[in-house]
C-alpha cells in the first residue's frame, strides 16, 4: 500500500487534475485538504471536458471513494452544480463525502472578498473573489460555519441569522455595501444542507478506516507551494496550505501515514493574480506559451501570466514539501520554440541568489539568471515513452531534474489521458530511482 500526496510545486494550474486522475487509478480514496472553490481542475476523458472546482477528479473512478476533507473551506451553491453536472454526463457521486469539520462559504464572504479587493486598490491580491480568504479568516476568528452547522436546521437558523447581522454591519459601514437578509440566507442554505447532508461524514474516522484495510489514499492538494499562506509569496497567496504538510492538517491524519510526495510542475511557468513573477515574458514568447498552452483560469477565466521555468522556486518546492519526485506537465507546449531559457539564480543588485527571498519587496527586485537549451521544434504530442521523445526534449528535462535533485516520474504531452510518458510509476516504483538526477551542490 502507498500514501501519497500530490501538490502543485509552482503557483498553481500546474495540471494537477490530469495527474492526479492518472493516480486516481491505483487509489482507493482520494482526499482533497484544503482551498474552496478558487481551484480549478479540467479533465478530459474520451470526448468529454469535465471542469471541477471542489469535487476530486477521483470520482470519474466508480471505485474510488472521494474526500473533501477539514482543511476545505465549501461553497455549497457551486458544489452542489458539480454534484449535477456530473449526473448530466453519467457520473455518480455516490462515492463523495464531505467532512463535518469543513467551513462553509456564505454569500457574505462573497460579497466582503469582492469589496476589500476594490477597496485595496493598488495593494489587491487579485484573488478569484470567491470568498476563500473571508471564510478562511471567519475560521480563524471562530465565527465560522461549519459542514455539521449546515445539516444542523435549528443550528443554522440561529447561527447563520446571527452571522449575518454581524457581517451586515461590515458590508454597509466598511464597504458601503446593501446588507443581506438573514432569513433568505437562512432558507437558501437549509435547501442546500438537504441536498448535502447525504454526504456529510466524519472523514477523519472514515480516512483512519481506508489507512487501516491498508487502502491506497491519494491526499490532492489544490493551488501550488507559492500560493502557501505560511511558505507562499505573501502576501500574494491564497489563505490555506497547499503544501505537503497541509495534507496532514487538512486531512486529520499524522505525518507517519505519508509514503510519498509527488511535485507538479509545468515545463514553463504561469500565475494567476499579482505579485512579483521574475520569469514572466510579457513578449511573443510569452504570448505563445499562454496560447498553445490555453492558459485561461479554470475558475475565472482570467488569462494567466506566463514565463519560463524556474528551478530556484522548484527547488524551494522540493525542499518545503519533501518531494519524492516530478510530474513534468504541458512538455508538448514548448515544441515549437527554437530555444529554451531555465532561471538558475536570480541575480539581487549584482549578487547572485540562489533561494527563493522572503521579503516580497527583495522577491519584486530578482531578476532571472539564465541558462538557455536548445529547443527540439518537433511535436512530442504522440510520443509514449522517453525514447519517443526528440534527444533535446530528454535533454531539457534531464536539466530539470538534475537542477531539481528529484526525479521525475512523469511527463504529459497533453491534455488526454493517454498523453502521458509514465517513466515509473510514481506510486510503486522504486523510490528515487526513476529519470537520472545527479546530486548537484545547491
Ligand atoms: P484566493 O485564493 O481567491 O484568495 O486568491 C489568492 C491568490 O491565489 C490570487 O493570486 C489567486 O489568483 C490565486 N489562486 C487561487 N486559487 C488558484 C488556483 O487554483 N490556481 C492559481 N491561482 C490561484
Amino acid at each position: 500500500m502507498a500514501n501519497v500526496i500530490v501538490i502543485g510545486a509552482q503557483w498553481g494550474d500546474e495540471g494537477k487534475g490530469k495527474i492526479t486522475d492518472l493516480l486516481s487509478r491505483s487509489a482507493d480514496v482520494v482526499v482533497r485538504y484544503q482551498g474552496g472553490v478558487n481551484a480549478g481542475h479540467t479533465v478530459v476523458v474520451k470526448d468529454q471536458t469535465f471542469k471541477l472546482h471542489l469535487i476530486p477528479s477521483g470520482i470519474l473512478y466508480p471505485n474510488t471513494k472521494c474526500i473533501i476533507g477539514s482543511g476545505t473551506v465549501i461553497d455549497p451553491k457551486v458544489l452542489i452544480g458539480e454534484i449535477d453536472q456530473l449526473a448530466e454526463l453519467g457520473v455518480s457521486t455516490e462515492q463523495l463525502y464531505i467532512s463535518q469539520t469543513a467551513h462553509v462559504t456564505m454569500p457574505y464572504h462573497r460579497l466582503i472578498d469582492q469589496a476589500s479587493e476594490e477597496q485595496r486598490g493598488e495593494h489587491k491580491i487579485g484573488t478569484t473573489k470567491r470568498g476563500i480568504g473571508p471564510t478562511y479568516a471567519d475560521k480563524s476568528e471562530r465565527i465560522g460555519i461549519r459542514m455539521v452547522d449546515l445539516i444542523d436546521p435549528d443550528g443554522l437558523r440561529s447561527q447563520v441569522t446571527w452571522a449575518v447581522k454581524h457581517k451586515n454591519a461590515v458590508l454597509e459601514k466598511l464597504y458601503n455595501r446593501p446588507p443581506l437578509d438573514p432569513a433568505a440566507v437562512v432558507e437558501e442554505y437549509l435547501a442546500y444542507a438537504d441536498r448535502l447532508r447525504p454526504h456529510v461524514i466524519d472523514s477523519s474516522l472514515e480516512i483512519d478506516k481506508a489507512v487501516r484495510d491498508r487502502a491506497n489514499i491519494l491526499f490532492e492538494g489544490a493551488q501550488g507551494t507559492l500560493l502557501d499562506l505560511d511558505h507562499g509569496t505573501y502576501p500574494y497567496v491564497t489563505s490555506s496550505n497547499p503544501i505537503s504538510g497541509g495534507a496532514c492538517v487538512g486531512a486529520g491524519v499524522g505525518p507517519t501515514i505519508i509514503d510519498r510526495v509527488i511535485g507538479v510542475a509545468k515545463a514553463y511557468t504561469t500565475r494567476v493574480g499579482e505579485g512579483p513573477f521574475p520569469t514572466e515574458l510579457e513578449d511573443e514568447i510569452g504570448t505563445i506559451l499562454g496560447d498553445v498552452g490555453a492558459e485561461f483560469g479554470t475558475t475565472t477565466g482570467r488569462p494567466r501570466r506566463c514565463g519560463w521555468f524556474d528551478a530556484v522556486i522548484g527547488r524551494y518546492a522540493v525542499r518545503i514539501n519533501g518531494l519524492d519526485c516530478l510530474a513534468i506537465t504541458k512538455l508538448d507546449v514548448l515544441d515549437s520554440l527554437p530555444e529554451i531559457k531555465v532561471c538558475v539564480a536570480y541575480d539581487i543588485d549584482g549578487e547572485v541568489c540562489n533561494h527563493l527571498p522572503s521579503n516580497a519587496r527583495q522577491f519584486a527586485k530578482c531578476k532571472p539568471i539564465y541558462k538557455t537549451l536548445p529547443g527540439w521544434q518537433q511535436s512530442t504530442a504522440d510520443c509514449r515513452s522517453l525514447a519517443d521523445l526528440p534527444p533535446t526534449a530528454l535533454s531539457y528535462l534531464k536539466f530539470l531534474a538534475e537542477l531539481m535533485e528529484v526525479p521525475i516520474a512523469i511527463v504529459s504531452l497533453g491534455p488526454s489521458r493517454d498523453q502521458t510518458i509514465i517513466v515509473e510509476d510514481p506510486i510503486h516504483g522504486p523510490k528515487r530511482a526513476l529519470l537520472d538526477a545527479p546530486q548537484i551542490s545547491p
